[in-house]
């Protein structure tokens, strides 16, 4: 079943996949299951995306806060995602699906920076949809490496516009979020998309990220269709 009944479908959603770690708890098995487990859930999620007729999707995968967490979680982390770089890149490559990054390349291993830029190299001409992979991401380190980047091209304060600014975020080129769902019941932003979700709507569910399946994504999409988007205006009278 594709996303025909929904009657409007976000063009980019962003998905705060929170939980893995009190799915695993619950079952009695280390952290790191339950980011395997997550990891495995990707596929089946961006596969219903692009079922649903969702363009962008962006996944927050491991924020800058994150390194903080003991070494053998964060290392088992950038290993799930190096695995899965090997083990998936091939067949994302081939269902058409756009795989970008947006977070700081530096800080993460030189073997794994190499893995992120040759599967975003390999699949750019790709259009079925975009997975843009936020790891290593921060909302407030973007907005300073955005304003760094900005003084150094030497824009004149004058020039400066939301626009020319969203234009020199790790997004770049693609448009604002229209729906950011956090799994694991939590409701919070925790450094995602700061700038970019300025007008998103947002969705929290209480299931836990490895059990957030095509069904709970079509809630949030049935869910975000009922929702009326305002941007500051006054309310559309009924018809
Ligand atoms: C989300 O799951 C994955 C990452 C932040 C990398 P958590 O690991 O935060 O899971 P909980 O919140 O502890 O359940
Ligand atoms: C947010 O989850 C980050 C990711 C999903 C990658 P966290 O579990 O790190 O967020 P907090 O600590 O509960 O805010
Ligand atoms: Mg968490």
């Amino acid at each position: 079943m594709g996303g025909s009944e929904l009657k409007r479908v976000p063009y980019h959603v962003g998905i705060i996949m929170d939980g893995n770690g009190r799915w695993a708890r619950e079952r009695g098995l280390p952290r790191l299951a339950g980011h395997r487990a997550g990891t495995e859930n990707i596929r089946r999620v961006l596969e219903a995306a692009a079922e649903f007729g969702v363009k962008v999707l962006t996944l927050y995968a491991f924020s800058t806060e994150n390194w903080a967490r003991p070494l053998e979680e964060v290392q088992g982390l950038m290993r799930l995602l190096r695995e899965n770089i090997d083990r998936q890149l091939p067949e994302l490559h081939e269902k058409g699906v756009q795989i970008r990054h947006s977070g700081r390349l530096t800080g993460i291993d030189p073997e794994l920076q190499e893995r992120i830029r040759s599967a975003v190299e390999l699949t750019k001409d790709n259009d079925r949809i975009i997975l843009n992979v936020a790891f290593n991401y921060g909302g407030r380190a973007e907005i300073l490496d955005a304003v760094r980047r900005l003084m150094e091209d030497g824009v004149r304060p004058d020039e400066l516009t939301e626009e020319l600014f969203s234009r020199y975020l790790y997004t770049g080129d693609l448009p604002d979020p229209d729906l950011i769902i956090r799994t694991g019941g939590e409701y919070r932003l925790s450094n995602f998309l700061l700038w970019q979700a300025a007008y998103a709507e947002y969705y929290a569910t209480p299931t836990y990220w490895p059990d957030f399946d095509k069904e709970e994504f079509r809630k949030a999409l049935e869910e975000y269709a009922r929702r009326e988007r305002r941007f500051g205006r006054v309310p559309t009278p009924e018809s």
